[in-house]
């Protein structure tokens, strides 16, 4: 089926303007044929206008066929103000946070194809703490019907996206009840999968693994707050946090993002990586492509793959994150470039 889609923009704080503008830039030259709808939220809109969030934030989110989204700042000094971005996973229920790490030839530390599949909406993150006559309390939900719906949608990817193998990260040799209860629940799951090898590891030796021997990895579903923290270190692995995407998978609705936050260090500089933005803007066609089972957009999203990989391996138009001087504008020329010179061949 072939539609007009509908995308919100969520351009969020610190580079992200900058990012999600070069990511449609792309888009637009990948010739989608999309409305696209601003949405407006972050810490910049608060302290312009009061409140967080645009009046009917979520009822025209709720309205989109994805929305594409800049990283939000949560600024750790100010008590009060509440993440945005976990307010957004809530509302709109994106229970699976979907990062793939594929190496870039030359700029990688190995050579690797690994997806951490991060339970997005449990964990330390309900924000439930307190402070009681100097002893500081946080509370961490692992629930069986979280533990389920994460664990089936890491067989289904790894089924529908061609891996043998799905890890669980846990710490249950210590926290035997509550990440026991996340590994028990898993190997439950894993009963209808026979044919993917299911395995288990401690959340320190994947950290280990991910850099020793990221080779061995498929798919690694986890808690929420284990697959934050390995993510950066993937990311790492990767060659630069400015180079990778993610999904986060909702019943009804996806939003898609980099990996990184506002990066306030280089702000305004016109130096951002745009990649990680542009990796989740193809993740985006990838989904659409699934959900509206539009073919265009998965030829789209694989020469856009290409053209990546191409602009950052073979030309090496590189912002200072991966050793360039290249700017952000530069990458995405390059990329057009690249992805006229597909379109025409
Ligand atoms: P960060 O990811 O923003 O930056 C870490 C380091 O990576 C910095 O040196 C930064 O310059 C660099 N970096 C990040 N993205 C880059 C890019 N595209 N190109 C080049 N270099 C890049 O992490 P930090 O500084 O700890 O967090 C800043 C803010 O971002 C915090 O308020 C945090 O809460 C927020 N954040 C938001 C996320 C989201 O909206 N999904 C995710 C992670 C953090």
């Amino acid at each position: 089926m072939v539609k007009r889609y509908k995308i919100g923009v969520l351009k969020g704080d610190g580079i992200g303007p900058e990012i999600v503008d070069a990511a449609l830039h792309v888009l637009n030259a990948l010739g989608i044929d999309a409305e696209f709808v601003e949405l407006r939220a972050g810490y910049e809109y608060y302290k312009r206008f009061g409140k967080p969030l645009e009046e009917g934030f979520f009822d025209v989110a709720k309205k989109m066929d994805a929305i594409l989204k800049g990283p939000l700042y949560t600024p750790p000094h100010e008590k009060e103000f509440k993440s945005i971005n976990i307010l957004i996973r809530k509302e709109l229920d994106l229970y699976a946070n979907v990062r793939p790490f594929k190496s870039f030839k030359g700029f990688s530390l190995k050579d690797f194809n690994f997806v951490i599949v991060r339970e997005n909406s449990e964990d330390v993150y309900v924000g439930i703490e307190g402070l009681f006559k100097g002893t500081a309390i946080s509370l961490r939900i692992i629930t069986y019907e979280g533990a389920k719906r994460i664990a089936e949608y890491a067989f289904s990817y790894a089924k529908k996206n061609g891996f043998k193998k799905v890890t669980v990260v846990h710490k249950a040799n210590v926290l035997k009840i509550s990440d026991g209860l996340f590994r028990d629940v898993f190997f439950e799951v894993a009963k209808r999968y026979p044919d993917i090898t299911a395995e288990e590891i401690i959340v320190d030796t994947a950290a280990y693994t991910i850099v020793r021997n990221p080779e061995r990895l498929g798919v690694m579903v986890t808690p929420n707050l284990y697959g934050d923290i390995l993510s950066d270190l993937a990311a790492a692995m990767v060659g630069s946090l400015g180079l990778c995407g993610s999904a986060q998978i909702g019943s009804d609705i996806a939003v898609f993002e980099p990996v990184h936050g506002t990066a306030p260090d280089i702000a305004g500089k016109g130096i951002a990586n745009p990649i990680g933005e542009i990796e989740a803007a193809k993740l985006m066609l990838y989904y659409l492509y699934e959900k509206f089972d539009d073919a265009d957009l998965h030829v789209k999203a694989k020469n856009l793959d290409k053209a990546i990989h191409t602009v950052v391996e073979d030309l090496k138009i590189l912002t200072p994150d991966l050793g360039g001087t290249y700017k952000t504008v530069d990458v995405v020329n390059a990329l057009v470039k690249v992805l006229n010179s597909e379109i025409h061949s």
